[in-house]
């Protein structure tokens, strides 16, 4: 199974007009088509999670998660209208991702697997490329989940474009469900041995290498390692900030200590969590004196820094262009509705106070 670089680039959210808010994603709608624009608030940071899965070592309970699915959704859904571009081959359209979505939904309720569960898994297999290549590594891992030898997929021996709907689902289907050759996350979670939320962690071990080292740690063995431990990120809402895992020292991290002897980052890691605040961009930067556009309403009258937002934006990336918490947009910016589902487009905010 293969793990691919995070892309960055937030693509303009076609959804967006002017002065408009953006939709809420916490209605009862169910396509991808009708919920395009995100926004409940999830904490986009990425925390390295060491040890052996379970909550008692530091990893994230699963009432951690972000809540909904189509708020993880549209979350990652950004990343998956670019990522086929770093193989050469067209992204995915609008309604391939449509078809993603109703194809985890399908699946989900077939095996009774937590559907963010499974979004989490494609994320990190194939960054959700419905033309991600097959790869090879002794076994055959083809398409979106880079599933046990199954037989969908829509790059290999030539690329389909448009990815039939059904060849999207059964992709899906490959690396939930298994296949008659190997196990997908079905198989993965009922190996993993536990009932409470370890289960998805040890899965996700189990679903990159086929096994967990001796002694448990998640990041051990001969295995992609930070694996799990971006598959609890993208769980908890990490879309776009930066990775902070390392491979070499994750592997070592236990439940309270880091035997840090082959942390070659040189960071004394000592706990078993560390936290990056979600800076991925050279941030940090005040926003601008005065508004350069219509103030937000309920923006901080005492306000020293600006910022209009523009088409992609959501609340998380503001934050994180600017290194400010929720907490503090939120604060700044007293009409912004608690799960962010009112950010204007084209408006200013408050990013400094
Ligand atoms: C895919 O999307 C990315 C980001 O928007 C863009 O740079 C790239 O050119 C696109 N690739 C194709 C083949 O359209």
């Amino acid at each position: 199974m293969l793990v691919i670089p995070l892309i960055l680039a937030a693509g303009s959210l076609s959804t967006l007009v002017f002065g408009a808010p953006v939709p809420s994603t916490h209605s009862s709608r169910n396509t991808a088509a009708s919920i395009h624009s995100l926004v409940e608030r999830s904490a986009d940071s990425y925390t390295v999670y060491g040890g052996n899965g379970d909550v008692s070592e530091g990893w994230p309970s699963q009432s951690s998660w972000v809540s909904s699915f189509d708020t993880l959704f549209n979350n990652n859904k950004a990343i998956m209208q670019s990522s086929c571009s770093q193989w050469n081959v067209p992204n995915d359209s609008a309604s391939e991702i449509n078809d993603i979505y109703n194809g985890i939904k399908t699946v989900a309720s077939e095996t009774g697997i937590d559907a963010r569960f499974i979004l989490a898994i494609m994320m990190q297999e194939s960054n959700g490329c419905v033309r991600a290549p097959t790869t090879n590594w002794g076994v055959r891992n083809p398409g979106l989940m880079q599933d046990h030898n199954g037989a969908a997929t829509c790059n290999e021996n030539g690329v389909q474009n448009p990815c039939p709907t059904s060849t999207i689902t059964q992709m899906i289907r490959d690396g939930a469900a298994g296949t008659s050759s190997g196990d997908g996350l079905k198989q993965c979670l009922a190996q993993a041995g536990t009932t409470d939320v370890s289960m998805y962690y040890k899965a996700a071990r189990i679903y990159n290498s086929g096994s967990i080292v001796a002694g448990g740690n998640l990041g051990g063995g001969v295995a992609t390692h930070c694996y799990a431990s971006d598959v609890a990120n993208r769980l908890t809402g990490w879309v776009f900030a930066t990775h902070s895992c390392s491979e070499a020292s994750i592997g070592s991290m236990t439940g309270t200590t880091a035997s840090g002897g082959n942390d070659n980052t040189g960071t004394p890691s000592s706990t078993t969590t560390t936290t990056t605040g979600g800076n991925a961009s050279p941030a940090n930067t005040v926003g601008s004196a005065s508004p350069s556009a219509q103030k937000a309403p309920g923006a901080s009258a005492s306000c020293k820094g600006w910022y209009t937002v523009q088409s992609g934006d959501y609340c998380a990336i503001v934050e994180q262009k600017f290194g400010i918490t929720m907490a503090q947009l939120m604060g700044w910016n007293t009409q912004l509705s608690g799960d962010c589902s009112n950010l204007w487009l084209g408006y200013s905010y408050c990013v400094s106070a």
